[in-house]
């Protein structure tokens, strides 16, 4: 790394979520030199990364910041001697995440973008497309560290250890920092008086323990989250609220995506009725999503929008650029993060990725150890974990019957005969997506 500037490539850089992004690397710019940073898009993203581009060159100039914007669609050229690659593409865009969403529904099955079949589905898209930017990042910047928020973002961080050459890898969701942020909000304290320790996998993590100012609250908190409008959310999930009993005889802290596992009846009557009223979420976001364009395109806007905290990723620039930060400047300061597991959850695969507090240093995330998981929680977790394996082998073979397998074992499809109708539809489904699944003729 140059300590005379840095560049920092971002694939998917079209998104809307980039002047978050944009945000951040212009608040610590101080302690974080970027001095490139290149935007890359595919063709088809290539109005949406111009609107999103200049408004991110309109935010660098009103803050007088010397950061060069560079907008292209030519991925090496991007990744050419970058420090930090940032992933945040989505393979298929918000139709295929349509479709994700409404087609395991009609079997009464979650239809959700990172859960069960949507979730296998969103891997089995995206993982190819990672796994060939990490050759191409051998190939142009092979010191770079690759920072994914691709999601499924822990299925796709076990697909890089396991099949890339890539060493350099962290996954990052802002579930956690949001969990912290809906904990220092509930207590009324500093966020940074705040600390939890997570551990589990993506979302699938649990805070095993809650300190304020160093003293646990985790008792107090369990007691305070229960009700829906008191339980740290997303906005992209609607808070039902926790059963008292239940959560106290967890005893840990569930992440919002838990509603899933523990609600589920609850939680697919939910979405079948926003599907048929709202629409999906990514129906919902599409409307989102026109209407930040629309504001982006106004050559007198040149802050982040507050329009963009209704989507689901509050607070992902701190997470993004406090990480990258940490790294560069070997802070050692605590974060959570998707990493290699190395043993530090004893009940997991010391190969495989999970989501965990980890000390940040400049060579990487060093996971903080937490042993065996609590019975309570451990086996629901080793059980994605298998899930999430299996899923990204699939992907990777494309071959049908692992895709089974990844779709059965996954506990929101609670049978082998739907999931295979499940799975039989949406390969049908995302077929122009799915190249490892169809011989070219087939296509
Ligand atoms: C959450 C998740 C992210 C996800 C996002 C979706 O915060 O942690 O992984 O990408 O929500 O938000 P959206 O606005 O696209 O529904």
């Amino acid at each position: 790394m140059t300590k005379q500037g840095l560049k920092i490539a971002t694939i998917g850089g079209g998104s809307s979520y980039t002047p978050e992004l944009i945000e951040g690397f212009i608040k610590r710019y101080e302690e974080l030199p970027v001095r490139e940073l290149w935007l890359v898009d595919i063709p088809e993203g290539k109005e949406k990364l111009e609107i999103v581009g200049a408004l991110a060159k309109r935010m660098v100039k009103k803050a007088g910041l010397p950061i060069q914007i560079f907008l292209t669609m030519d991925r090496r050229q991007a990744l050419r001697d970058a420090d930090f690659v940032t992933t945040q593409f989505r393979v298929g865009l918000l139709e295929a995440r349509a479709k994700d969403e409404r087609i395991p529904l009609k079997y009464g099955v979650l239809g959700q973008e990172t859960n069960g079949p949507g979730g296998l589905f969103k891997g089995l898209r995206t993982i190819p497309v990672i796994l060939d930017i990490c050759s191409e990042m051998e190939q142009m910047c092979p010191n770079a560290w690759l920072i994914n928020f691709t999601n499924p973002a822990g299925m796709v961080t076990e697909a890089v250890l396991r099949y890339s050459s890539i060493k350099k890898v962290v996954g990052l969701c802002n579930v956690p920092i949001g969990m912290e942020m809906g904990v220092s909000k509930l207590l009324d304290v500093d966020h940074s008086r705040v600390s939890i320790s997570f551990a589990g996998l993506n979302h699938m993590v649990y805070g095993l323990d809650v300190f304020v100012d160093g003293i646990s609250v985790k008792e107090k908190l369990i007691e305070m989250i229960t009700g829906a409008d008191s339980s740290p959310s997303v906005q992209n999930i609607v808070a039902l609220g926790w059963e008292p009993q239940f959560l106290k005889a967890l005893n840990v802290l569930p992440c919002p995506y838990h509603q899933y596992y523990y609600k589920t009846r609850d939680m697919v009557e939910k979405e079948i009725k926003n599907a048929e009223t709202v629409g999906t979420r990514a129906e919902v976001v599409k409307e989102l999503e026109a209407q930040l364009f629309e504001l982006y395109r106004d050559p007198e806007l040149m802050i982040k929008p507050p329009q963009l905290e209704k989507r689901g990723g509050a607070y992902y620039s701190d997470a993004a650029v406090r990480l990258i930060s940490s790294i560069y400047n070997d802070k050692r300061d605590i974060q959570p993060v998707n990493t290699v597991n190395n043993g530090a959850i004893s009940s997991l695969p010391a190969d495989s990725a999970v989501e965990i507090s980890a000390v940040i240093t400049k060579d990487g995330p060093k996971p903080i150890a937490v042993g065996d998981l609590p019975i309570a929680v451990r086996g629901l977790v080793q059980q994605i974990k298998s899930f999430e394996r299996v899923a990204a082998e699939a992907a990777v073979t494309g071959d049908y019957q692992t895709a089974l397998l990844a779709m059965t074992i996954n506990p929101l499809v609670a049978s082998d005969r739907i999931g295979k109708q499940i799975l039989d539809e949406m390969l049908i489904a995302h077929r122009n997506d799915l190249p490892q699944f169809y011989p070219s003729s087939l296509r």
